[in-house]
């Protein structure tokens, strides 16, 4: 079984590798390629990687390649995590909307359109290359933004390409440890766009726990969403909403702490890619945990929320699952059908899905809550806006994605975002890499 990982420079990747040793189902993954452009981040990986499998027999062989079709040929699973631009894109997109007075983030926002802008035309090419190199090959989209670019990937792929993030899972964790289930044993009813979502109802044995929990303020605020939102937001909406929401519900103060997280993470990460080992990636991994949506809170994230969904975990689930044709139920991104009534057949949302040999399959949810129709209406237009203007590279189609996301409040802010960014048109917006 042969893993290509798109992105293999990527600082989570030996999450996935040490995912894939602790795995000793039959079919697993024998063999791993990673694909970077850049040289000496693969280098830096691949000696982590070395010594995570010291003293494991069996381990998977790692190769890595800087051709990306050489790398693709015979592949059975495609992790595409890639970030054009790197870190630094991410610093540009969150300094320049924050600089313009609107919320500087990695994926919501004008960030988060400025970021799909370069993403898009990248993935697309990826999407082509899989089509015609490994055409048998499922793809594991991780590339934010996740639902924009997996949607934008289904043009070449169909259903082949699947979403993950692990938000949604996370939150399902936290939710069920605070009601005092096990999560294996829920039916999470979770719907919305990816980083878009609301927890509904945690049923268990035909009985939903989650009322209960809402009527419990202690409980409810013993857990980062409780924390994020407050109990009574959190009634007031009858449901639990991805952390993400949060940009939303709270705009002006999100706003106002102006911290850019990307300049942080990228002169925290040069620390490990200037002196590359386990240990350092050990460090650099958990004070980066440990600060995760920190901008946020006024306190460190307790012990329990820092055991989030699992990057890696949820990769390996949905591998398995396909591979071995285990039927699994998993969070994910994937075409609507008729799952949620607000959206049409191809837009690609957040829900749970059936997944097996067949791949993912959505399922009936309870449907977006009224009060969040409208931002998912309106977020799958930006969506799929700047979707066009990727493809398109005309600024007015630039400026019409950024203009129409509900937190950038003026055309004039868009042309000033489009017009400044130093990697978009102001700049190159096809450079960067990988
Ligand atoms: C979560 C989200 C990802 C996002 C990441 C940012 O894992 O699901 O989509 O990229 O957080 O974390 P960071 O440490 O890079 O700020
Ligand atoms: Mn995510």
């Amino acid at each position: 079984m042969k893993l290509v990982i798109l992105g293999g420079g990527g600082f989570r990747v030996p999450l996935v590798y040490r995912a894939l040793l602790a795995d000793r189902s039959p079919g697993r993954v024998t063999e791993v390629v990673l694909h970077d452009l850049d040289a000496s981040r693969l280098a830096a990986v691949c000696g982590v990687l070395a010594e995570l499998a010291a003293d494991v027999s069996d381990a998977p062989t790692v190769t890595a390649s800087t051709d990306l079709d050489e790398a693709l040929r015979g592949a059975d699973f495609v992790f595409s995590a890639i970030r054009v631009g790197g870190l630094g894109g991410r610093a540009a997109d969150e300094s320049v909307a924050a600089g313009c007075g609107v919320l500087g983030q990695e994926t919501v926002g004008a960030g988060g359109v400025a970021y799909g802008l370069r993403t898009v035309p990248v993935a697309l090419d990826i999407a082509r290359r899989i089509s015609v190199h490994a055409p048998d090959a499922w793809v594991i989209n991780f590339t934010n933004p996740a639902g924009m670019v997996t949607e934008a990937m289904t043009a070449h792929l169909g259903d082949r390409v699947i979403g993950i993030c692990d938000s949604p899972v996370g939150l399902g964790k936290r939710v069920a440890r605070a009601a005092g289930v096990e999560v294996a044993d829920a039916w999470l009813d979770y719907a919305g766009l990816n980083h878009l979502g609301w927890l509904r109802g945690v049923h268990v044995r035909g009985h939903d726990v989650l009322p209960d929990l809402l009527a419990d303020a202690e409980r409810l605020e013993s857990f980062e969403e409780g924390k994020l939102f407050g109990a009574e937001w959190l009634r007031s909406l009858g449901a639990i909403p991805n952390e993400y929401l949060h940009y939303y519900y709270f705009t002006r103060e999100a706003v106002a702490s102006g911290a850019s997280r990307g300049a942080f993470l990228l002169d925290q990460q040069k620390r490990f890619y200037d002196a590359p080992s386990l240990e350092s990636w050990e460090r650099t991994r958990l004070e980066r945990e440990q600060t995760y949506m920190a901008e946020t809170r006024d306190e460190e994230r307790d012990a329990d929320d820092l055991d989030g969904g699992g990057y890696d975990q949820v990769a390996l689930e949905l591998m398995h699952a396909i591979a071995s044709d285990k039927r699994a139920t998993l969070i994910l991104n994937v075409p609507n059908r008729t799952t949620l009534t607000c959206l049409d057949v191809d837009a690609v949302v957040e829900v749970p899905c059936l997944v097996d040999a067949n791949g993912a399959r959505p399922v009936a949810v309870s449907q977006v809550p009224d009060e969040g129709v409208g931002l998912v209406t309106s977020l799958k237009v930006v969506e799929r806006a700047t979707i066009k203007a990727a493809i398109s590279g005309e600024r007015a189609h630039a400026v019409k994605a950024l203009a129409l996301h509900p937190l950038v409040d003026s055309v004039a802010v868009a042309r000033k975002i489009v017009d400044t960014h130093p990697l978009l048109f102001g700049g190159d917006a096809r450079r960067g890499t990988a």
